[in-house]
C-alpha cells in the first residue's frame, strides 16, 4: 500500500508498506495483488483522473465529517449560535455534498473505462448504429438544462429557508443569544 503516492507513468511514488495492501484486499497479507502493470495497456482506464476525482471525494467527505461533527457537538453545547465563523462556514459547505456526488460520479464513470460490461463489452463497441450522435448530444444538454434547474431550485429554496431563519419555536439552550436571532436581514 502506497500512503501519499501520486501515480505518473504507470509508476506511483510515495510511501511504500509492505503487505499491507494484501490485507486490506484479500484479508490475506502474504496474497499477491494484481497492479494495473497487470493488465494490457488498451484494457486501464485513464488512471490520474480516477485517482484525483476518487481523492477528492474522499476528501469531501473527510471534511463534511469533520465539520459536521464538530457542528452538532457545538449544537448539542448551545454554543452555536455564538460562532459567527462557523455559521459562515456551514453555508458554503452545503455545495460540498454536490460536488462529492459529481467527482464519485466521475470515479465510477472514469474508472469503469474501457467497459461498459466488465469483461464483456468495451465501451467503443457499445456505439449505437441508428442513434446518431447530434440525438446524444441533444439530450445531454437537455438532461444538463434539467439538473440546472433543479440546482437553481435548490439554491433558491435554501437561500429562502436562511433568509427566514429558526423556526418560533427554537429555543437556543445558551440564554446569552439574543432573542431577535431568527430575524436576520440579509
Ligand atoms: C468518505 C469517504 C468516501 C469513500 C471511502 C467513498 C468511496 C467510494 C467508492 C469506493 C466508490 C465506487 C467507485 C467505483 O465505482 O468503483 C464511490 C462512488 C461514489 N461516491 Fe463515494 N466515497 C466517499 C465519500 C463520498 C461523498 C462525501 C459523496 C457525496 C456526497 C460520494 C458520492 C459518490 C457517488 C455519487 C459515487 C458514484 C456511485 C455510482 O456511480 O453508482 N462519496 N465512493
Amino acid at each position: 500500500m502506497t500512503l501519499l503516492g501520486i501515480p505518473s507513468n504507470g509508476q506511483t511514488n510515495g510511501i511504500t508498506i509492505p503487505n499491507v495492501g494484501s490485507l486490506l484486499l484479500a484479508f490475506d497479507p502474504n496474497r499477491p495483488v494484481k497492479g494495473l502493470n497487470d493488465f494490457p495497456a488498451e484494457n486501464i482506464p485513464p488512471v490520474a483522473a480516477t485517482f484525483h476525482f476518487f481523492h477528492l471525494m474522499v476528501g469531501i467527505g473527510v471534511l463534511l465529517l469533520i465539520l459536521v461533527s464538530y457542528s452538532l457537538i457545538q449544537m448539542w453545547r448551545g454554543k452555536i449560535e455564538n460562532q459567527a465563523w462557523l455559521l459562515k462556514l456551514l453555508v458554503p459547505s452545503v455545495i460540498l455534498p454536490e460536488l462529492g456526488n459529481q467527482f464519485g460520479w466521475f470515479t465510477a464513470e472514469i474508472g469503469r473505462q474501457p467497459w461498459i460490461v466488465y469483461g464483456l463489452l468495451r465501451t467503443s463497441d457499445g456505439l449505437s448504429k441508428v442513434v446518431k450522435s447530434e440525438m446524444v448530444v441533444t439530450s445531454l444538454v437537455l438532461f444538463m438544462l434539467i439538473y440546472v434547474l433543479l440546482f437553481l431550485l435548490f439554491m433558491y429554496s435554501l437561500d429562502r429557508k436562511i433568509r427566514r431563519g429558526p423556526d418560533a419555536d427554537y429555543a437556543p439552550v445558551d440564554p446569552g443569544v439574543p432573542a431577535t436571532l431568527g430575524e436576520v436581514n440579509v
